[in-house]
């Protein structure tokens, strides 16, 4: 009997595993394996901050990020280039949403 409880609890204990949440687990992969539509303050706000304001603290704000929308090198350098953010590279994924959420308007969303 207690070899069973303890199988069965060891099996719970695995299968809870697979209830993980991707996003809970990985807070910092924005966007990875998702690419509906994406707004300004749920997902491009939180990737420039991570991403890209180390480096650029203007990109933090809206106003300092629509400056380089606006100018074409956002696009040019993230979706085109695909060279910045320099040093490091974004998913796919995460470029795909970029480039939906710029076609859209690149609205304060
Ligand atoms: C490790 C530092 C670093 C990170 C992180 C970084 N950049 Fe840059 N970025 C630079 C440097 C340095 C330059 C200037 C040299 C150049 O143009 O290549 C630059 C230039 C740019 C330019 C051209 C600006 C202009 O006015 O000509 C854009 C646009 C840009 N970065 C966007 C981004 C975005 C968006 C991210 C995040 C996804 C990002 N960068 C992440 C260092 C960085």
């Amino acid at each position: 009997m207690k070899k069973i409880v303890g199988f069965v609890l060891v099996l719970s204990f695995l299968v809870s595993c697979y209830r993980d949440k991707e996003e809970l687990l990985y807070p910092n992969d924005f966007g990875s394996g998702d690419t509906s539509a994406a707004t300004y303050s749920a997902f491009v706000q939180p990737l420039v901050s991570a991403r890209c304001a180390a480096c650029h603290a203007a990109y933090n704000s809206y106003a300092g990020l629509k400056v380089i929308i606006d100018n074409g090198k956002f696009r040019d350098r993230v979706i085109v280039r695909k060279d910045m953010p320099s040093g490091g590279t974004l998913s796919s994924d995460q470029i795909l949403k970029l480039d939906k959420w710029l076609n859209a308007g690149a609205l304060n969303n």
